[in-house]
């Protein structure tokens, strides 16, 4: 039996809702043949936008959506993407296959795109290849609401609104694909594009420094010292990648050992937030720069006969614990943690949705997304469960439960568990302080290690109700399968 405690008493930081924020970027078939098929498409479609994924990504209450790289933002000229379509430049992809972009998605696209879902757009700039000016006249484009060149242009294009965006990140991974630069370099470059993204009216910009690449925990000491001072948040990346990157596994043909080792990767995750937050703690004690942990997931080999290029793969029953381990450990850095972005949306790396044609299906990482949207904008409590290591060697040793919990705005709890055991279930005896509950209710994904949603069989895997969780004296018992995310809502 393990001892789960969760302390109403002990209410910490707000989650923001963006911790569940997606990524999209012109890559494979995430955008263009994925949430964007053109108006003239036989699918269903609202403008362009795929019908069944916007009702699928509003239902899952995704807060906030990046784009539109990802590498591909660092070689992007966001006016190639605006006017008439058949007048639009064309460029090669060079990150992502050298395809052709034929820039028919772009600014105006997008915004059309959040609006459908319901989501706030995060827009990510060009420092790597485009210039201080073209940025500027972006964000000119974007919220300036008086006489401009830019304003007359976006008027000329059908908006003469102003779009109004708030989040906007100032280059992509300027350490490798963003122009490879040194800290120092960056820090200054991110100052000088900064200071030349104005802010328009009230529209405050939120503007987003490119952080370090995991744990170089140099990147985020350079930047908080000579540029903390200019910028709201910092991202973070930091992939699951179990081997190394000529060889990183097949997304669904794995055993135990490759189980536990994606595990122990994923766990990771705590000790990285932990060493940055320590760094920014000391530049920022009031914690007014954010982290953004703007592309985070797993990342395995592609299907086999895909284009290596296109990034795409299958999602498992472990995707869905590592994205229940993920989620669970950003709840619990929102003090520092404002905002994370899976990658990616859709057809690419841990994505919730996948398509084929027609053709759609919802990822067990989907389902662990709607379930925990409960923890969205909730407050954080004081939780503890207790672990022990499992694994099947000796090196590959990973804890076998991760937990959260928080409590809405009506006073009810919400406590999202993983068993990362892939053969034993676990005994759970939680213990509530500071709330009784009177009834609870629960849901569960769960499954055999490797299985999935196909396009031939649908969506077998997908959340269904938890029974069996019974009431205590001072809390609730429950019995985890093997390979399983739980969430329990405890009503008072
Ligand atoms: O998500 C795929 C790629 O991973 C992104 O383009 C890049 O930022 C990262 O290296």
């Amino acid at each position: 039996m393990s001892k789960l405690v969760i302390n109403a008493y002990d209410k910490q930081s707000r989650i923001d809702k963006n911790i569940y924020g997606h990524f999209s970027e012109h890559l494979g078939r995430c955008i263009y043949n994925g949430v964007y098929v053109g108006e003239n498409s036989p699918i269903p479609n609202e403008n362009g936008m795929r019908s069944d994924i916007v009702k699928a990504l509003s239902d899952m209450k995704l807060p906030v959506l990046r784009w539109p790289g990802g590498c591909f933002a660092d070689e992007y000229h966001w006016m190639d993407g605006i006017g008439p379509k058949e007048n639009r430049k064309k460029m090669v992809n060079t990150n992502w296959g050298d395809v052709t972009e034929d820039n028919s998605f772009g600014t105006h696209e997008f915004f059309e795109l959040c609006r459908q879902i319901g989501c706030e757009p995060y827009i990510n700039g060009n420092v790597g290849s485009g210039s201080v000016q073209e940025m500027s006249e972006w964000v000119e484009y974007l919220n300036f609401d008086g006489v401009s060149p830019m304003t007359a242009m976006r008027a000329e294009n059908g908006h003469p609104d102003p779009f109004g965006i708030r989040y906007f990140a100032i280059g992509n991974e300027n350490w490798g694909c963003g122009g490879s630069m040194r800290p120092e370099y960056y820090a200054d470059e991110f100052r000088r594009y900064a200071t030349f993204c104005r802010n328009y009216g009230e529209n405050k910009l939120y503007k987003i420094a490119c952080g370090p690449n995991s744990a170089d925990y140099n990147w985020t000491e350079v930047l908080m010292k000579q540029a903390g001072h200019h910028m709201n948040g910092l991202s973070l990346h930091h992939y699951t990648i179990c081997h190394d990157w000529d060889h990183k596994g097949s997304a669904t043909a794995f055993d135990e050992s490759e189980w536990y080792l994606t595990m122990k990767k994923t766990l990771e995750m705590d000790d990285i937030i932990t060493g940055h937050e320590h760094i920014m703690d000391r530049y920022d004690p009031r914690r007014r720069v954010a982290l953004i942990v703007d592309e985070w997931g797993n990342w395995f080999d592609v299907e086999p006969g895909t284009n290596p290029g296109f990034l795409y793969q299958q999602n498992t029953i472990r995707d869905a614990v590592v994205a229940g381990i993920n989620l669970n450990i950003f709840n619990k850095h929102s003090r520092r943690v404002k905002m994370a972005n899976i990658a990616q949306l859709v057809n690419v790396l841990q994505a919730v949705i996948l398509t084929d044609g027609e053709r759609m299906i919802l990822t067990p990482t989907y389902h662990v997304f709607k379930m925990y949207a409960c923890h969205q904008n909730a407050t954080l409590l004081g939780s503890f469960i207790e672990k022990r290591k499992i694994g099947v060697e000796d090196k590959v040793k990973s804890d076998d439960l991760s937990e959260s919990a928080s409590v809405d705005e009506n006073g009810n709890i919400n406590v999202t568990v993983c068993n990362i055991s892939c053969t034993e279930s676990r005994d759970i005896d939680a213990i509530v302080v500071g709330m009784k509950p009177a009834s609870v209710e629960g849901e569960i994904v769960t499954g055999r290690m490797d299985d999935f949603n196909t396009f031939e069989s649908g969506n077998n895997v997908k959340a269904e109700p938890f029974d069996g969780v019974k009431l205590t004296d001072d809390g609730v018992s429950f019995t985890l399968p093997p390979c399983s995310v739980v969430k329990l809502t405890l009503k008072a």
